[in-house]
């Protein structure tokens, strides 16, 4: 089996709808599942599986634990850009989650290293996560660790990129400034999670798809530091995996997965 598993749908909807399907099938081994959630737009639409599926009767949230990935440093919970709010907003006033099973990094704590240590020693203490939620920025950041951030990286503050600051600018009203500086759990952290599930659509994702997938594994593109991760599935729709040398590839081993499964069983 190659270590990194890349699933090509049609568009983002079909993307969103293999990434809950995935996360459904996790959750029914396992009803007390530790979820890594991301932000941004991409997650988005899963979200809106995962509140269908609740609403369906399909999945039970009582028992499952979440960790967010990052939050903007000096945003309270209760800011409207704040990633506590966007989670609220977006999944957790829909589905029964208990709020004692929420984890996120604060925005303003009182000591930022032992806050992010508190994050990582909660993590272990649920039995480290099950399935990770990723999207990727343009540059190729994963959560918010931003290019040349170190590969064995853990829980910590950043600052973002001009780049980053102006793709966020879209979440801000206009006038308003753009956080600049962010907590986010590190490529390390990232990389001790059972499953790592990075979705990309558009074509302005397709250069970090093809440089996180296929390109040499390297601090300057966070994002490919998944080649060494032992289970870790790509879901792009075609705008997304447009420059992939490997797509027929890719594409053949995904319809043959039935078979393939057949031989594991
Ligand atoms: C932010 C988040 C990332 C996310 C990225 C991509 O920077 N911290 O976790 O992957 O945006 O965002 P979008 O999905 O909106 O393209």
């Amino acid at each position: 089996m190659i270590s990194v598993d890349v699933i090509i749908k049609a568009d983002y909807d079909e993307v969103c709808r293999e990434a809950a399907r995935i996360i459904l099938e996790e959750w029914s081994r396992k009803p007390d599942l530790v979820l890594g959630l991301a932000t941004g737009s991409t997650s988005l639409g899963v979200y809106g599986r995962l509140i269908e599926a609740y609403q369906d009767k399909a999945i039970d949230y009582s028992r499952v634990r979440t960790f967010n990935l990052d939050e903007y440093l000096g945003l309270d919970e209760t800011h409207p850009h704040s990633y506590a709010h966007f989670m609220d907003q977006n999944l957790f006033a829909r589905i029964n989650i208990n709020r004692a099973n929420v984890h996120r990094l604060q925005g303003k704590p009182r000591d930022i290293e032992a806050h992010c240590a508190d994050y990582e020693a909660q993590i272990k203490q649920a039995g480290g996560i099950d399935v990770q939620l990723l999207g990727i920025g343009r540059n190729g950041h994963i959560g918010f660790n931003e290019p040349g951030s170190s590969l064995t990286s853990r829980t910590r503050a950043m600052t973002l990129t001009r780049e980053t600051v102006a793709d966020n600018a879209r979440f801000v009203s206009p006038g308003e400034s753009v956080p600049r500086f962010v907590l986010t759990m590190g490529i390390g952290t990232i990389m001790e999670a059972r499953l790592v599930l990075l979705l990309a659509y558009g074509s302005n994702k397709s250069d970090a798809i093809l440089r996180a997938v296929e390109g040499p594994v390297t601090a300057s593109m966070p994002g490919s530091a998944l080649q060494l991760h032992p289970r870790t599935t790509i879901i792009a729709d075609e705008d997304a995996a447009r420059l992939l040398s490997r797509k027929e590839y890719y594409r053949w081993a995904y319809e043959n997965r039935d078979q393939m499964t057949e031989f594991l069983e």
